[in-house]
């Protein structure tokens, strides 16, 4: 008989889950504290875009094999595996991972269990997180439970969700005893027999591994960012420089774009969040980089708009300013710590008029900033501006030319914030065009 899934939390992480548990053959249940949401999904209707989830959410929502609630009591002994996808996010003191919606899912399900069950993290959780939590079922489980626990870290990226969780680069499970490891087998032996890597080991190194990630990610951005700010002062050409240095294998040319830096939903929360528990376990030394990591990404936004406002010959008040992008990055309409989001109302903060568009971010943004002006579309962002900023690298936006904007800009300069306009092209055609890592 098909395992029976329930996933809590029904955000990036758990819808796109409980959509692919369900296409790969499981009866699944979401479950969310977020009645809207969870009504919205039960109609088959997705709250944030994310490529190719929409199809499958409906397509499973019309089967019968996906199906929503707020009822823990629903789930606790339907399912025989329970993956919790909730939030970790930044505690409000800024100080480490907020954890009460992990904590608060895993005694939902323990105080109800009564029959064997195995819980599964997905959340991205401090170390030590998975014992802490063993501890607390081992405590208020009722006496007829059996429920096993394993740490099963997600590595999906926003824009590839449905193809990461179908077919990841690897999987991770940290588990104690052998149930845990037999049961996810099952889950993904569509993976696995397309020889995907899975790697079992202790909780510790589950938790680790997926923080570890993220940290590496973010240190390869900063890395060529602060090669960047080099560059920026005495010249050279800093995507040369990440072709050359991305041939050595060892090194490898993805996550060397210079740019605005790194945002969304993860990576700068999860290098916060590692330093806080370093700290917390004595070791505040130990990831003092990730310290500067963070710093050197933050400049990023400070360098644009000092940039702008030396292209505008210091008359940031008042200009005409089109921002093209406010998403951390494209195909996603998320504007979570967005780099391209922070520099737009810096440079609103600063007097300038600023006219935003983004093709999916607009509406996440005007709920963050509804003093900023939104454009619906990107004629109407670009016209008669003094500077036009390209800051997430939507197609539409990679794709423009000079003879797109010529006609409609005030003035012909442009910050090319991602690297991906061909700068001479633009030269030619008589602009002022910048791009991160240029001397100016
Ligand atoms: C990231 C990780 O890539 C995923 O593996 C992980 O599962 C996820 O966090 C998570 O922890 O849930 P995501 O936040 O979707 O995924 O975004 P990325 O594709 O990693 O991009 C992060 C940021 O780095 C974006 O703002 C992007 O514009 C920026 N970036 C990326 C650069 O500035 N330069 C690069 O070369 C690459």
């Amino acid at each position: 008989m098909s395992l029976k899934i329930s996933v809590i939390g029904t955000g990036y992480l758990g819808a796109t889950h409980a959509a692919c548990m369900a296409e790969l053959g499981f009866d699944v249940i979401g479950v969310d504290i977020d009645a809207a949401k969870v009504a919205a999904l039960s109609r088959g209707n997705l709250p944030f875009h994310e490529p190719g989830l929409p199809e499958l959410l409906r397509k499973h929502v019309d089967s019968g094999r996906l199906r929503f609630t707020t009822d823990y009591a629903e789930i606790a002994d339907w399912a025989d595996i329970h993956f919790i996808g909730v939030g970790t996010p930044q505690r409000a003191d800024g100080h480490g991972a907020d954890l009460r919606f992990v904590d608060s899912a895993v005694h939902e399900l323990t105080s109800r269990i009564r029959g064997s069950a195995l819980i599964v993290g997905k959340s991205t959780v401090p170390v030590g997180t998975a014992r802490r939590l063993r501890g607390i079922i081992d405590t208020e489980a009722h006496s007829e439970a059996n429920i096993a626990l394993a740490w099963n870290p997600e590595f999906l990226r926003e824009g590839f969700a449905v193809a990461d969780t179908m077919r990841p680069d690897r999987l991770v499970i940290g588990a104690e005893g052998g149930t845990a490891e037999a049961l996810l087998r099952e889950v993904y032996a569509v993976a696995l027999a397309a020889e995907t890597p899975l790697i079992v080991t202790d909780f510790e190194t589950a938790e680790l591994v997926k923080v570890a990630a993220n940290a590496f990610l973010a240190t390869k951005i900063s890395f060529i960012n602060s090669f960047a700010e080099v560059t920026e002062t005495i010249g050279g050409d800093i995507t040369t420089l990440a072709d050359a240095l991305g041939h050595d294998i060892r090194i490898g040319r993805k996550f060397l774009n210079a740019g605005v830096g790194f945002g969304g939903g993860c990576l700068p929360k999860d290098i916060r969040a590692l330093q806080a528990r370093v700290s917390e376990l004595g070791l505040s030394h130990t990831m003092g980089y990730l310290a500067e990591v963070d710093e050197i990404n933050l400049r990023r936004r400070e360098r644009v708009v000092r940039l702008a406002n030396s292209m505008l010959s210091d008359k940031l008040v008042g200009a005409r300013i089109a921002v093209l992008g406010v998403t951390f990055k494209p195909d996603s309409d998320d504007v979570r710590d967005s780099p391209a989001l922070d520099i737009a109302v810096r440079l609103f903060n600063a007097g300038a008029d600023v006219l935003v568009y983004d093709p999916k971010g607009n509406n996440n943004a005007a709920e963050r900033f509804p003093r900023l002006h939104y454009a619906n579309d990107l004629p109407e962002a670009v016209a008669q501006a003094d500077l036009v900023l390209l800051l997430t690298e939507w197609a539409e936006f990679k794709a423009l030319v000079p003879a797109d904007l010529e006609d409609v800009v005030a003035e012909r300069r442009i910050i090319d914030g991602r690297n991906v306009l061909a700068r001479g092209q633009w030269e030619d055609a008589g602009w002022e065009i910048v791009g991160m890592g240029q001397h100016h």
